[in-house]
């Protein structure tokens, strides 16, 4: 059977985040895809509001990402990594400590942002233990947090079908609290104004636990699987204000607010509050090859080389994968960054991202909004839950804007939008008039 042919098989593919079953009865079946629209197996095209699942940072096909994985293809196909090495990862990591503005110095690849928090939270457990402080064990998320789905993201994380089908998972975590604050910060643009003193959660947990207990805080500067939750204003400082105090390492999971996605290169220059480690992905490569980071300040990386009695021959780290730093991901990398600063990208992010706002708040007052939020160009739109059916709407108004040629995407009952950020005013324009459309149409 033809890959184009609407009528392809589906039965064999076990689809992940899936309702299997009813996608397979009514599927949705993406062929091509340039610049800021996907083709489907009708021929129709459907404007990307989602850069694909938030990766596709520079639009679709960008011509130079495109070749660049191509000649990396022909020229090296494989390298192992464990003792072994190639040019590119070389390469990369150093344009990364570059596009950090020099405030992250070491770049560890992995093949997915799950796979980078892993890191980032072994990291942070081995840290504390070449330092001689090895009690340092539990790990700190937060509620309605996404780490991605290795057992450490979920134990972090706090999404609930994400973690209560896996058992115990990892122990020795506690969370935070969510930011969101519905009561008080409704209708926010941008960071809302009340909430920075939910850091001091972090308080009571040290009090609970005990500061040399606790290895890291890991948290995403903007959650976005949850539905779109901006940090209030002053929240990330705060946090890490007592971690500094207590000696606790902060990691910001910016696989989705890295590369531009804020306006900035990563969100901690946007907000100007910088973790320990960053954990990335997606943009990093355009979506075009799977690859994830771990970004180090230099302290991490250094402990680990001038560990008292490891000897200069001795593996440093026991952790990496087969796919750590594959030629064509750091191809694909490489030739992305390019794209980002010759094209202005992050700029033309940060430029429209007022426009976008407008654009959002446009649908106040709309049936079944209850709340708007975002920052740089990244929106959510929630929306009153049908009784007794949770997320039914949302699910709804995802299928309509497909239907309407519009690609967004659905978490509970919050519609998500982050488009590639080559968009221009008239994508941000269809974007919301056939949102507005979607609203006013559903029940
Ligand atoms: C904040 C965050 N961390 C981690 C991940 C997991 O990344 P991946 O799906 O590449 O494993 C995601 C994915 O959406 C994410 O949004």
């Amino acid at each position: 059977m033809d890959r184009n042919d609407p009528e392809l098989d589906l039965s064999a593919y076990w689809m992940p985040f899936t309702a299997n079953r009813e996608f397979k009865a009514d599927p949705r079946l993406l062929i091509s895809a340039a610049g800021m629209y996907y083709t489907d197996t009708h021929g129709k095209q459907i404007l990307d509001g989602t850069a694909g699942l938030w990766c596709v940072n520079a639009g679709h096909g960008q011509p130079a990402v495109v070749k660049a994985i191509q000649d990396m293809a022909g020229q090296l196909d494989f390298a192992p990594s464990f003792n072994m090495g190639h040019p590119a990862p070389f390469e990369l990591a150093r344009r990364l400590a570059d596009f950090s503005g020099r405030r992250f110095s070491h770049a560890f690849f992995t093949g997915s942002g799950s796979e980078a928090v892993d890191t980032a939270l072994k990291m942070a457990l081995a840290y504390h233990r070449v330092r001689g402080d090895g009690a340092r064990t539990r790990l700190i998320g937060r509620e309605r947090g996404y780490h991605g789905v290795g057992f450490g993201g979920i134990s972090v994380g706090g999404m609930v079908n994400n973690r209560k089908y896996f058992g115990p998972m990892l122990g020795g975590v506690d969370h935070l609290p969510s930011t969101h604050l519905p009561d008080r910060n409704l209708f926010s643009r941008g960071q809302p104004a009340h909430g920075d003193y939910l850091a001091d959660e972090l308080e009571r947990i040290v009090a609970l636990h005990d500061a040399s207990t606790i290895a890291a805080v890991i948290v995403e500067p903007v959650a976005g699987s949850t539905g779109v939750l901006v940090p209030p204003k002053g929240y990330l400082e705060r946090l890490r204000a007592i971690c500094d105090k207590y000696g606790i390492l902060l990691i910001f999971d910016e696989v989705i607010t890295g590369f531009g996605r804020l306006g900035a290169p990563f969100a901690t220059q946007y907000f100007g509050v910088e973790p320990d480690l960053i954990t990335c992905a997606k943009g990093l490569t355009n979506g075009a090859v799977p690859m994830g980071a771990v970004l180090t300040k230099p302290h991490l990386y250094e402990t680990f080389m001038s560990a008292p009695g490891a000897p200069a021959s001795g593996i440093e780290l026991f952790h990496g994968y087969t796919y750590s730093g594959h030629p064509l991901a750091c191809a694909a990398a490489i030739a992305t960054l390019k794209v980002y600063a010759e094209q202005r990208l992050i700029e033309n992010a940060a430029a429209l991202a007022p426009y976008w706002e407008e654009g959002l708040q446009s649908l106040r007052g709309l049936p079944h909004v209850v709340d708007l939020r975002n920052l740089g160009l990244i929106a959510g739109i929630e929306l009153a839950s049908r009784p007794g059916k949770p997320g039914a709407r949302a699910i709804d108004a995802f299928k309509s804007a497909f239907d309407k040629g519009l690609m967004v995407r659905y978490t509970g009952d919050t519609l998500a939008m982050s488009p590639p950020l080559i968009i221009e005013k008239k994508h941000i324009d269809q974007i919301f008039a056939t949102l507005a459309d979607v609203l006013r149409t559903l029940n």
